[in-house]
């Protein structure tokens, strides 16, 4: 269950409730947000082997990160040996605390020349690339991985055995498989499966954990060593301190529609100063329907900050609504706000 702090490898981390990599989402706003609920530890979004060999500086800007943020680890996505140790070191040099390996991402473009979720179909290729990974640097090596390609091929526990030979000190398994997306429940079964496979590596649970409750639950379903949070993190940075406050036996924090603007606004003034005015904007819509979606009858305020081209238009229209009568007791229905939160 919870624990703080929390060893992992040669590292203490503040706890065992880590915050995932999230593409396209998991950037500087976000991570101020998240740090402030002083996670075990925050992961970048993932990055391309390739990229980083190439000095690709939009992939540097990714991994951009601020004192505050330790620990904090950077994510590689490829499937080629002889790039791991070299971009696992890069890791390192920038000051990460941990250095992880997508095997999870499940999008067409990654997958098509073997990497992320495509590693999970070449297993003897994961061993390689996460020795070459280990020898290269003293950070903790991590991996995060899908429960399999399809359900015919389910490999986790395989790749735990696998991860803990390469000298890996925790693998994340997200209990879905490739083929799933982000349809259907995760199977928290696969990551009972291989915390029973593991000797010594540490296990990671990860899906559909959006409330104390199921955090609880994934302890208790899969014996895992920690839990990563994702989706549920997305509009709701205090979610880390609410799982807190659950084990320790404190008060819920029960924040009202002032509380929620506040944050809301805070996690906007972030975007404001670390991004240009173009990229604020759609980052503003994105955010904000993530934190819309957490009420009811928001459509108005929705759809006024879609189609608005001005970003302190946006603060102000968020700023004047009366948040006093917000209704967050049950969260906004799926036809409401559109598309369910993925990539
Ligand atoms: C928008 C989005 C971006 C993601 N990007 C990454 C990524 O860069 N690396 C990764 O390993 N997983 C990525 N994931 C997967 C999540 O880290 C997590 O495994 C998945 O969402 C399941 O957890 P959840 O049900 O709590 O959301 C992404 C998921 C989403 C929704």
């Amino acid at each position: 269950m919870l624990k703080r702090p929390f060893k992992l490898g040669k590292l203490t981390l503040p706890s065992n409730v880590f915050c995932a990599p999230l593409a396209g989402c998991s950037d500087v706003p976000f991570r101020r947000m998240t740090v402030k609920y002083r996670p075990g530890l925050v992961y970048c979004e993932m990055v391309k082997m390739d990229a980083l060999i190439r000095n690709d500086q939009g992939t540097f800007r990714l991994l951009d990160f601020e004192p505050s943020m330790h620990p904090i680890g950077g994510q590689l996505c490829g499937s080629k040996p002889e790039l791991a140790g070299p971009c696992a070191k890069i890791i390192e040099d920038l000051g990460f605390d941990v250095v992880d390996l997508n095997c999870g991402c499940p999008v067409d473009k990654v997958t098509k020349d073997g990497s992320g979720s495509g590693m999970l179909k070449t297993l003897d290729l994961i061993g390689e690339v996460l020795s070459n990974m280990v020898a290269a640097v003293k950070i903790p090596v991590t991996i995060k991985i899908r429960v399999g390609w399809d359900s015919s091929h389910i490999v986790a526990t395989e790749v735990t055995r696998i991860a803990e030979e390469a000298g890996a000190a925790a693998i994340c398994i997200h209990g879905r498989t490739r083929a799933q997306a982000y349809r259907g429940p995760a199977n928290w079964d696969h990551i009972r499966d291989c915390k029973q496979a593991a000797r010594n590596i540490l296990v990671i649970g990860n899906g559909d954990i959006t409330d104390s409750a199921s955090a609880q639950k994934m302890f208790e379903h899969t014996g895992c060593d920690a839990i990563l949070l994702a989706r549920g993190t997305m509009g709701k940075p205090w979610l880390i301190e609410e799982i807190y406050r659950h084990f320790s036996g404190e008060e819920p924090m029960n924040l009202n529609g002032l509380d929620y603007r506040d944050i809301f606004l805070e996690h906007l003034d972030h975007i404001i100063s670390y991004q240009n005015e173009k990229k604020a904007l759609t980052d503003f819509r994105r955010v904000g329907c993530w934190f819309l979606r957490g009420a009811k009858n928001m459509r108005h305020l929705r759809e006024a900050i879609n189609r608005s081209l001005s970003v302190p238009e946006i603060r102000e229209m968020i700023c004047n609504y009366p948040w006093h009568e917000a209704d967050f007791s049950e969260p906004a229905k799926e036809e409401e706000v559109g598309e369910p939160l993925s990539c």
